[in-house]
């Protein structure tokens, strides 16, 4: 735990309801709307007043929104980095105002880790790991084998926005895993490209896959279940069958995957929780308090093949 707010920060006066400047990077998949929707809620139960932005999937737009919380003086700073990187001059501003700055989901890189107080959010390599170990197992128990008669077996990737936590930490904890496996000869990574974490660039991207390497592809890795959603409709185009033809892992644990894989058409789904809301507010409150609070908080996931899906749907929140 780390001193936050008992310094120079800012701190909300004790009858005067919280203020929280909130930059969410967009609306590109399920799971960001659960995102929203829980930052959203949560701030109403906890009496914050939140000042949404969204950024329409541009940093530009997040550090024009950062700038004009601080202009505003709200009370403290939440928002989602869309890519780790570029984020230092805007956090020194807010930092220069007294205005703590707590980050969601994403994770950033900044020279000097004291211009945000705290990080709330997932961890994105250990994902990666989870996906591949699923994976590996799975590949021996069903004893999969090459489609094209070949010695191993081939992955596709739709990796997510190029730059963002989400795309960076899931193909580094999937590819560690795998280096690290005494199962690593049996896979071949054959291409690995953007979906945009989106359901139409997903279809869009496993379409030109399927045109390149046709029964090559045995198994595909999309990094979010948004663009294995889009991914299964072009497998289903090609006259393939999602989920047996092709081996299908993906992460969130949205509901929509949910239904999918009851349907047989996707095969795994990594856990990737939204629901942030109630640990951001509670934080937020606290820095604003002077207490002390974690630097990092990662919040709790599972795996889920399919094998469980139709037991574990009625109970999906998201
Ligand atoms: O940062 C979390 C990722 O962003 C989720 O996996 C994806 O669906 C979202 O768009």
């Amino acid at each position: 735990a780390v001193g936050c707010g008992g310094g120079d920060e800012k701190k909300a006066d004790g009858d005067k309801k919280i203020t929280m400047g909130f930059s969410q990077i967009g609306a590109e998949s399920e799971w960001r709307t659960a995102n929203t929707e829980s930052v959203k809620e949560a701030a109403k139960a906890a009496g914050i007043d939140l000042q949404f932005s969204d950024a329409q999937q541009k940093q530009e737009n997040q550090i024009k929104a950062i700038r004009s919380f601080i202009a505003q003086g709200v009370d403290v700073i939440a928002f989602v980095p869309i890519v780790e990187t570029g984020w230092d001059t805007v956090l020194k501003e807010a930092k220069d105002a007294k205005i703590p700055v707590i980050i969601v989901d994403r994770d950033l890189k900044v020279e000097d880790d004291s211009l945000y107080v705290a990080k709330i959010g997932t961890n994105m390599i250990t994902e990666g790991e989870k996906g591949f170990e699923w994976l590996a197992k799975y590949a021996n128990e069903k004893q999969l084998k090459p489609r094209d008669g070949g010695q191993q077996l081939n992955i596709v990737v739709l990796e997510g926005t190029v730059g963002s936590t989400a795309a960076l930490g899931r193909t580094k904890g999937f590819n560690d895993a795998m280096a690290a496996s005494p199962d690593k000869a049996k896979f071949n990574i054959l291409a690995s490209q953007t979906g945009e974490f989106t359901r139409q660039k997903g279809q869009e991207v496993m379409e030109s896959f399927l045109k390149s390497y046709g029964s090559k592809i045995d198994i595909l890795v999309a990094q979010n279940d948004d663009m294995a959603l889009g991914a299964v409709q072009a497998i289903e185009a090609a006259g393939l069958k999602p989920g047996k033809d092709i081996t299908i892992l993906s992460f969130d644990g949205v509901k929509g995957i949910f239904q999918a894989m009851i349907e047989g058409k996707t095969n795994c789904t990594v856990e990737c929780n939204p629901l942030q809301g109630e640990l951001l507010m509670e934080t937020a409150k606290k820095v604003l308090a002077g207490e002390k609070v974690d630097k990092i908080v990662y919040v709790e996931e599972g795996v889920f093949p399919a094998e469980v899906a139709e037991a574990t749907l009625p109970s999906r929140k998201y």
